[in-house]
């Protein structure tokens, strides 16, 4: 089934390409959610198919993406530097602007060094990989991001892989473990499905007791939690006891990149020796601007962060009083547990159409059985916003059978 070719017509190798069939199968039934093409955005209302929504689903966390103030940053800065730059920071490819950014980011997140990539995800992947190598051992969170999972997979490391957020059986792995191996723990700071924090104090203290570094990707994090923004650590008081985070400039930066900070020696280190970095062109000059004053903004407007505090928990009990599952979340992620894939396609659709967007997360990036549809929330959202987002999940959840007219969960996730 699925073949479009007749069996002889394509080598062998494409044939789980012709297998791949489902989302052929979710658009036929008009319930494909993905790849949705934004006409147009002011931040918290798009475009999508002729359709105004507002937006529920980035993370665009501060609302600064269509700030005439970051506009403007990353217009300049075009007319001086033009739009690429067409190398790796390595040859060709370091502006004046890189090296502000990272010695800014540095003094900002209270740490020796900074290096930047050109993702957040090559930032995790090209670090990981080349910061733990034979005789080295990883131990990763199991919920944690794909680019970390990959950064370990292509590391020369062993890897162990520690159930979710259980800081029990870390112990118990890192009590196993060969005394003399060099040990790092790597997790997200904030688990971007689910918006639940790392258990900082506790890594913090495993990480001591055995040894080991301490590693958070603090994509969700940073500019999001934490004192003046500076992420999971700082939420618990333990910049110190963090050996290296890093974080992106896809989220509360408005812009494409990413970062790593921690002491000038590793700092040095994996900017010297990490693939990602070294055979990859750098951050356009538009997008270093851009997350600079990104930077600015976010100390000089307290406001934002002290608001995107307060939307997340008055959705979250919104949500919760409307008896929506919101599972574990912490922070502005805010996830809506549905159940099967297909109910959660179409309870996007029927979302959508009430003019909310979200987005709908199905296995294997959550268990079976827990399909979610994932809200988070920006700074900038209305009171009116919110109000209409909790009255489309309250028509929509009524109708599917999830919620009752008195706030009552009907379904029960085991
Ligand atoms: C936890 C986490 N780390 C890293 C990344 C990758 O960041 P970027 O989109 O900047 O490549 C993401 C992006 O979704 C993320 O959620």
């Amino acid at each position: 089934m699925g073949d479009t070719k007749a069996d002889t017509s394509y080598s062998k190798v494409f044939k789980k390409a012709y297998d791949f069939t489902i989302a052929d199968e979710i658009k036929a039934k008009g319930l494909y959610p993905y790849f949705k093409p934004l006409q147009a955005t002011d931040g918290t209302i798009v475009n999508i198919e002729g359709r105004e929504v507002i937006m529920a689903g980035s993370n665009n966390y501060l609302g600064l993406t269509n700030d005439p103030r970051t506009i403007e940053a990353a217009q300049r800065v075009i007319e001086v530097y033009g739009t690429g730059c067409t190398g790796s920071r390595y040859l060709n490819g370091t502006l004046d602007l890189h090296l502000e950014l990272e010695q800014k980011l540095a003094e900002f997140m209270r740490k020796e060094a900074c290096v930047l990539f050109s993702t957040g995800y090559q930032t995790n992947e090209g670090s990981i990989q080349i910061i733990a190598d034979r005789n080295d051992i990883i131990y990763s969170d199991k919920d944690n991001h794909a680019c970390i999972v990959v950064g370990t997979q292509v590391s020369n490391a062993k890897t162990i892989r520690y159930r979710h957020n259980d800081m029990d059986h870390l112990k118990s792995l890192l009590e196993r473990s060969d005394p003399d191996a060099g040990k790092i723990i790597v997790t997200d700071g904030v688990f971007s499905m689910s918006g639940t924090l790392a258990k900082v104090p506790e890594l913090a203290a495993l990480a001591k007791e055995f040894g080991a570094g301490l590693y958070l990707d603090d994509a969700h994090a940073i500019g999001v939690v934490g004192e003046g923004g500076r992420g999971s650590a700082s939420v618990f008081g333990l910049m110190d006891e963090v050996d290296l985070i890093s974080g992106t400039f896809s989220k509360s930066f408005a812009s494409l990149g990413g970062f790593i900070v921690g002491d000038r020696t590793v700092i040095e280190y994996i900017r010297h020796k990490s693939p990602a970095h070294i055979f990859s062109a750098s951050m356009p000059p538009a997008n270093v601007a851009t997350v600079l004053k990104s930077l600015e903004i976010l100390q000089e407007e307290p406001w934002r962060l002290e608001r995107l505090e307060q939307i997340s928990s008055y959705m979250r009990n919104e949500l919760k009083n409307l008896g929506f599952n919101v599972w574990t979340s912490q922070t502005p992620i805010i996830p809506v547990v549905i159940g099967d894939m297909y109910s959660c396609f179409q309870f996007w659709k029927d979302l959508f159409e009430a003019g909310v967007y979200v987005n709908a997360v199905v296995p294997p990036a959550v268990p079976q059985g827990q399909a979610l549809v994932r809200t988070s929330y920006m700074a900038t959202h209305t009171d009116q916003h919110l109000d209409r987002i909790l009255d489309a999940f309250r028509k929509v959840g009524i109708k599917h059978g999830i919620i009752d007219e008195n706030g009552k969960s009907l379904i029960n996730f085991g």
